[in-house]
């Protein structure tokens, strides 16, 4: 049904924004790539001219981007083309913790937006576009180039960051011996559990990230003896030694048929009454609401996940529950967060 053109009209406004969605997406990169966020946390407001001349760019052109960046609210632009930090900025500083700066260069960095450019016939031949642009994974990509395995380590802490107070209230993990986080990263989960809960801890992932691992968690205060560091690959096995098994943000990235190898996996490695945490953001149904508490769009991140990896993306709980009944694993109960983070519990069945 064709509607008569209101010029003003909402619908009309939506798409324009949504057109021009990647301007603010580019804009956002770039100044966090150039480190336009840090210099105006660290020194405070300054014109355009001094920050193209500490970034090496050219002053008119910057000029474009930050004047962008002012009018989505992310700088503050003053007379006299200068700019000033604000509280969106503060979030995009990449010279301190992890931060959503850093998950902001992850997302878009160059190699994630040739995915974007082969989507058509990524869609016409169903394969992964990531795969497709980039001849290979996303996880291979990132940590066979320095700075994207340095920028997807520090989106993921970030990640685990803002969301791990809000499940140590929700989920007691106090009733394990030792927990192990599968796909765990830099380990910010297992530590904040073994601080927490005072259990044992192991980590386990991948050699390039796990080699980070010891130091993170001795800068988050938590013995780095207490929680041990295993390397390997999920699809060859998984250590035993813990109760509880979690995985975060982490089956997510892989096909039905992939997951359920890894599931194999995790029982093997479990006790008969061991458990298995999924950590997830859950895709609503289509009568639930769009929008997480944290203003997390799970359906929208769904889509990101699905043309970077082989993933079935962030599924709906029905189908997470299908998938782990189908691998052998008892829904026990659900985790709800203060956040976007959710979670359920699997006995072995
Ligand atoms: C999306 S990240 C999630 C990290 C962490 N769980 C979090 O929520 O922040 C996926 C993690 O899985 C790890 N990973 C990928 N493939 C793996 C494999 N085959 N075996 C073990 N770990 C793997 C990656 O190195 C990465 O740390």
């Amino acid at each position: 049904m064709t509607t008569i053109q209101n010029p003003n009209s909402e619908a009309k406004q939506k798409v324009f924004d949504l057109m021009l969605a990647f301007v603010k997406s580019q804009c956002l990169y770039v100044s966090a790539r150039l480190g336009i966020f840090d210099l105006l946390d660290d020194s405070g407001e300054q014109s355009v001219d001094s920050l193209a001349e500490q970034t090496n760019t050219d002053a008119d052109r910057l000029y474009f981007i930050l004047r962008g960046l002012a009018h989505v609210d992310i700088l503050e632009e003053k007379p006299g083309r200068i700019f000033a930090p604000t509280e969106a900025s503060s979030l995009l500083v990449t010279n301190k913790a992890p931060s959503a700066g850093h998950l902001a260069m992850h997302l878009i960095e160059p190699a994630q937006w040739d995915a974007w450019k082969v989507l058509p016939e990524a869609l016409e031949k169903g394969v992964v576009p990531f795969e497709l642009a980039n001849g290979k994974g996303v996880y291979p990509y990132c940590y066979e180039n320095e700075w994207s395995k340095d920028t997807f380590i520090k989106a993921m802490s970030f990640l685990t960051d803002s969301q791990v107070e809000g499940l140590l209230e929700a989920y007691d993990f106090g009733q394990y011996k030792c927990v192990m986080d599968v796909g765990g990263g830099q380990g910010g989960l297992i530590a904040s559990i073994v601080k927490r809960y005072g259990c044992k801890g192991i980590l386990f992932d991948l050699p390039d990230v796990a080699h980070t691992a010891k130091d993170y968690i001795a800068k988050r205060g938590v013995d780095p003896d207490v929680i041990e560091i295993k390397t390997g690959n999920v699809f060859e096995s998984i250590p035993q030694g813990a109760d509880a098994i979690v995985m975060k943000h982490f089956i997510s990235a892989w096909s039905d048929v992939d997951a359920k190898k890894i599931l194999a996996n995790c029982k093997v490695a479990l006790p008969a009454d061991g458990r298995l945490i999924l950590l997830q953001s859950f895709v609503p149904d289509i009568d639930e609401p769009k929008i997480e508490a944290d203003g997390i769009m799970p359906g929208i991140f769904a889509v990101q996940i699905n043309v970077a990896t082989p993933g079935g993306g962030w599924r709906t709980k029905k189908q997470f529950q299908t998938l782990f009944e189908e691998s052998g694993f008892k829904l026990e109960r659900t985790i709800r967060t203060s956040n976007s983070l959710s979670g359920m519990e699997f006995s072995v069945a």
